[in-house]
């Protein structure tokens, strides 16, 4: 093992863990799966962790864990999160952080209560396409930023998913629209000073399965959201200017397709292109760097927080 690597425990196995977080936590060498816990110890064991649980309580009293990963559905986020935190552990949790900004609170507070790092799992904020499209509106090549559009939808063919169940934290605007409001907040701020929402409701399931909103902020720019798992897949995030725009054609998930930035003026259109990244494995790397007292995270304690106050005020303005 490494000098200061991170020994990172697990909690939950689900498609998350399984096809990106724990192959991006064996691709590198700040972290080190010391453990991981599910309801089915073979899903732990088959991640290939040096201890394998089958409770997540037996894996949050392990003292030799340094932080956890929790990639439950969203309606164990914050029991797990506390525990973890009052146990000594640095945390990382799945978006979103929690299903509703109350939750977020006492979350945030523990975190500075018990001064352990806490943060929400954006990976989607590492790819190097939001820091350039930042670059972009700072340096006025849209002139000046007027609204912002975001589209974040897929087709929910699983009948039995946790994100139909209203109890866990289920629906559209928790899954994926999430993601919409933690773009919208990264350029246009926290706090929109008016909501309108319109939702769509599943009546045997009980959770929205497509949200719309618009939000308006106090220096007169706009977002428009639209999320859901009634359609697409489709994913889009706009920045529109006064002399211009800016189009990520995949703004959340980078991996299927990929992304690129486009540039729109003048009459023409620049695409600028990445070369593939793994965000998840950034985003690892950049908490084992904060755990480690170096810079970051990219994402604060409070990040979730602020996200969730949008949300709720999306769900409490929704009609439909
Ligand atoms: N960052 C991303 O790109 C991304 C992508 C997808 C999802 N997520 C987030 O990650 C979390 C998990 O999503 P997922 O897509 O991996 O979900 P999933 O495949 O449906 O897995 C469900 C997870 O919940 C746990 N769980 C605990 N009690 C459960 C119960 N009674 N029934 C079913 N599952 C139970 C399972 O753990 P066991 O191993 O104990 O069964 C498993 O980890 C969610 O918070 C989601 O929002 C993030």
């Amino acid at each position: 093992m490494h000098s200061g690597q991170v020994r990172f425990g697990i909690i939950g196995v689900g498609r998350v863990t399984r096809q990106r977080f724990a192959p991006a936590l064996r691709s590198t060498t700040q972290a080190v799966l010391l453990a991981a816990a599910s309801r089915d110890v073979r899903r732990a064991e088959a991640l290939d962790p040096q201890r394998a649980y089958d409770s997540y309580a037996t894996l949050l009293r392990d003292p030799d864990v340094d932080a956890v990963y929790v990639a439950t559905h969203n309606g164990l986020h914050k029991e797990l999160v506390l525990e973890a935190l009052r146990r000594g552990k640095h945390v990382l949790c799945e978006k979103p952080l929690g299903c509703r900004a109350e939750e977020c609170e006492e979350m945030v507070a523990t975190a500075d209560a018990t001064r352990r790092l806490l943060m929400e799992a954006f990976m989607y904020r590492y790819h190097p396409q939001l820091s350039k499209a930042q670059e972009l509106v700072r340096e006025r090549v849209i002139g000046e930023l007027m609204a912002v559009e975001t589209s974040f939808r897929f087709p929910m063919t699983r009948g039995t998913d946790v994100r139909w169940r209203p109890e866990w934290g289920g629906g559209a605007l928790l899954d994926v629209g999430c993601y919409c409001v933690n773009f919208t907040r990264l350029f246009l701020g926290d706090a929109p000073r008016a909501v309108h929402a319109w939702a769509t409701m599943d009546g045997v399931h009980g959770v929205d399965t497509s949200v719309h909103a618009v939000l308006e902020y106090e220096s007169g720019t706009h977002a428009a959201v639209s999320c859901g798992f009634d359609g697409g897949p489709y994913q889009r995030a706009v920045l529109v200017g006064t002399e211009g725009a800016l189009s990520l054609s995949e703004p959340f998930i980078t991996w299927a397709h990929p992304p690129r930035l486009t540039v729109h003026g003048g009459g023409t259109e620049r695409v600028i292109e990445h070369e593939p990244v793994d965000t998840f494995r950034m985003e690892i790397e950049d908490f084992c760097q904060a755990v480690n007292g170096g810079t970051g995270p990219l994402l604060k304690s409070n990040e979730g927080l602020l996200n969730a106050r949008v949300l709720d005020r999306i769900a409490a303005a929704a009609t439909g």
